[in-house]
């Protein structure tokens, strides 16, 4: 039953990815470097451009982490970008890849890279923002160690669902419920990326404190080109357009390999999900229903 699994689950992560990947997921292969279409926003001296640009690390010390942020910012898109975690004992310490707007109400989809402690697993959390509400918290445990390769992380925002990916993967579906009066992200983001203190809170709860003895933490990140419609505040209504790959028939909803894969991924590694929640959500959220 076990090794069926084991076998079920290698055909499902490994070899279908590349079918899935030759068919639907167009991907530019042209390598941008950095400065191309992407900012440092905080830290300048914890950022290091590597690779004449096509990598860049942040790291963090006792003094400061550091983060950067693409100069647009877009209405729909394919987003991705590879990354590196910090290693070692890297217990309170976040590296995030996400996307937000701007001003009140704001809209936020986020990878949180949650640190631990030697030899314990990386938590990733995914979490959703519409209109100012968050509070959707979702965490997985990776099927591989994340500090040791670069691995790819995407998000796919058009006007049917969202979807988290990792290695082509998906993790986690948010669908476009709005006719059901759930909100949905509907404002121009911008892309970051950070390694920041998360110590109060990242770690069994905030208890593991950063062990500073370990530092400097790095984070390594490729993949500066961006598949993403630009737009301004309030979404442009080109990015709605199927002119975009992106918004194509193809990606409304999961394909059935896509959806074994993300069951499986429910099945297996899931470790936290607020929809399941009870304590905090007596009666799941209507997104969680549908
Ligand atoms: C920060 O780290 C440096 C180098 O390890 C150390 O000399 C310094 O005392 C630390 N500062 C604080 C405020 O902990
Ligand atoms: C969500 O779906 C509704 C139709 O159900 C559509 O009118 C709306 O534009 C979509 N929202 C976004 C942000 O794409
Ligand atoms: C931090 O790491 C050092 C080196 O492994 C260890 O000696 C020390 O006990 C750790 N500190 C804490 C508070 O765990």
């Amino acid at each position: 039953m076990l090794l069926m699994s084991s076998l079920i689950f290698i055909f499902l992560v490994v070899l279908v990815p590349h079918v899935v990947l030759a068919r639907g997921i167009r991907r530019s292969e042209e390598i941008l470097v950095f400065d191309q279409n992407y900012k440092v926003t905080w830290g300048d001296n914890h950022v290091m451009s590597l690779n004449q640009g096509k990598e860049i690390q942040l790291t963090m010390d006792n003094s400061s982490g550091a983060g950067f942020a693409s100069k647009m910012t877009y209405g729909s898109g394919f987003f991705h970008m590879r990354i590196k975690v910090p290693g070692t004992d890297s217990g309170g310490v976040v590296t995030a890849y996400y996307l937000i707007s701007q001003g009140n109400r704001h809209d936020e989809l986020d990878f949180e890279f949650l640190g631990n402690k030697e030899g314990k697993p990386y938590s990733l959390q995914t979490n959703v923002f519409a209109d100012g509400e968050g509070n959707r918290e979702q965490r997985i445990h990776l099927w591989f160690d994340p500090t040791t390769n670069f691995h790819d992380y995407k998000i796919l925002w058009n006007p049917h669902q969202i979807v988290f990916y990792v290695d082509n993967i998906p993790i986690r579906v948010y669908k476009n419920n709005s006719n059901l009066g759930v909100s949905y992200p509907s404002k121009a983001m911008q892309i970051q990326a950070s390694l920041w203190n998360g110590e109060n809170w990242a770690t069994d709860g905030g208890q593991t404190k950063i062990n500073w003895s370990y530092a400097p933490f790095k984070a390594n990140f490729q993949g500066f080109d961006i598949s993403g419609c630009q737009s301004q505040s309030l979404i442009d209504p080109n990015c709605v357009s199927y002119n975009y790959w992106w918004n194509d028939k193809n990606y409304w909803c999961l394909d059935p390999a896509g959806q074994r894969q993300y069951e499986n991924v429910k099945q297996n590694y899931v470790i936290y999900d607020y929809c399941s929640d009870r304590q905090r959500y007596p009666i799941a959220p209507l997104e969680c229903i549908h």
